[in-house]
Formats: C-alpha cells, sequence, structure tokens
C-alpha cells in the first residue's frame, strides 16, 4: 500500500471512531495536515449528526466550511469529547511531534480541552525516540534569534521556517538533531523560555488512542 492509502485507511477509522463514539450533536475538534484532510472528506457522509467542529487552522476551517461543516470558535467550548489530528512522529508513549503544518499552537489549545486525542498517522511516523523530524517551535518575531541560541544550547539545530508566519502572525524554528529522550521535559524546558508561543511536543498531553496504518491493516493502539 502506498503511504497515502495508509492514510486514508487511517481517515476512514478515524471517521468509523467518530460515528460510534460521538454523543450526536456534539462538537468535533479536528486538526491539520494531509492526513486530517482525509479524515475531514470522510465525515461527508455523518456531517449531519455533528453539532459543529472546531478547526486547528484556518486551512482546516476552510475545509469544513465547504463542506457545510458549522465551525465553532474555540471559546464557545468548554470540552471536546474527541479531537481527531495526524502527528509527525509519535513514540512508544504516545508522545507526539506536531507542526510540520505549522499549526501547532492551535492544535495544543484544541487538545488541552479534549477528554479523547485520536491520533491518526501511517506506519512511517512510529519511532522509538523522538527528534528525528525536526521540531517546531512557535516564536514571538523579536525573540526568534534568543530563542533560536537558547535552542541551540539544547544541543539542537534551529533553522528558521523561511517565508512562513503562522495563523497567530508568529515564526517557527525548526530544530534538528534533538533525540527527544524525555519528550514531558524537553516540551516543559522549551515552553519556559522567554518568546516561545509553543512548542510541537504534545507529551505532557500526548494521544490517547493512535489508528496507525500499516500494510496489515489499521492498528488501534491505546495509551496504557
Ligand atoms: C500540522 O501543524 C501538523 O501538526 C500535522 O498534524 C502533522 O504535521 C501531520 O501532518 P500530515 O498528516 O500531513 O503528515
Amino acid at each position: 500500500m502506498t503511504q497515502d492509502e495508509l492514510k486514508q485507511a487511517v481517515a476512514q477509522a478515524a471517521a468509523d471512531h467518530v460515528a460510534e463514539h460521538l454523543p450526536a450533536g456534539a462538537i468535533l475538534g479536528v486538526g491539520t495536515g494531509s492526513t486530517a484532510n482525509l479524515f475531514i472528506a470522510a465525515l461527508a457522509p455523518i456531517k449531519a449528526r455533528l453539532g459543529g467542529a472546531v478547526a486547528s487552522s484556518e486551512a482546516t476551517r476552510q475545509r469544513l466550511e465547504q463542506l457545510g461543516i458549522r465551525v465553532v470558535d474555540m471559546n464557545e467550548v468548554e470540552r471536546l469529547a474527541i479531537y481527531v489530528d495526524g502527528a509527525d512522529e509519535i513514540d512508544p508513549g504516545m508522545s507526539m511531534i506536531k507542526g510540520g503544518g505549522g499549526a501547532l499552537t492551535r492544535e495544543k489549545i484544541v487538545a488541552a480541552v479534549s477528554d479523547t486525542f485520536v491520533c491518526i498517522a501511517d506506519a512511517s511516523k512510529q519511532v522509538p525516540v523522538l527528534g528525528r523530524f525536526p521540531l517546531p517551535v512557535e516564536v514571538i518575531p523579536m525573540a526568534a534569534r534568543q530563542v533560536a541560541r537558547q535552542l541551540a544550547a539544547l544541543g539542537g539545530t534551529p533553522k528558521l521556517r523561511e517565508g512562513f508566519v503562522t495563523d497567530n502572525g508568529n515564526l517557527i524554528l525548526d530544530v534538528h538533531g534533538l533525540a527527544i529522550t524525555d519528550p514531558v521535559a524537553m516540551e516543559t524546558a522549551i515552553n519556559q523560555m522567554v518568546g516561545v508561543v509553543t512548542n510541537g511536543l504534545f507529551a505532557a498531553r500526548g494521544a490517547d488512542l493512535l489508528l496507525l496504518g500499516t500494510a496489515a491493516g489499521v492498528q488501534r493502539l491505546v495509551r496504557n
């Protein structure tokens, strides 16, 4: 199977999970990226049972609206039963690197109010240790250089994502060369740096359920 077919399979599995577990009329959290886009398309047959959706990016908001799904402002929502999103890497403890598409801050905000984070990923995203994929860090523009120096002191090589501005008007530093053996500690340490909005480690709040696309079918992995 191609990577796109694996993504399609997990997107459909996630739509089936939503149809089975999301209470009728409830609001769904929807992530960003190529796998999340396939998930949005797979929502078409069940859109009538959704009360609406919270979008983790402007791109996702547009796709949901094109499909006729009402997009609800995050500030109107207290809790979400289910949030479905992709990942750039996921480790055996269900910690993730996200933000390859640059939507990490809004994704983390939506994840924080969600009871169940359903990660949808093809098998290439599963890794023993996070860090081969460069870790995205969203920074306030005036702090970019000082944050880059501190990230270098952690052992990584930060590179400014050229020509990219986040939905929040900020910059992204992609940190190469980190071997992230303690994702919670690394997430916390980077978020302490003045000028960092957030970083792409989802470890303090990782995934609860992983739908992993493999050649043998979609595997369901639940966090211990
Ligand atoms: C968006 O900012 C990211 O967190 C994506 O969820 C992540 O990069 C996965 O994207 P793909 O499904 O396109 O690999």
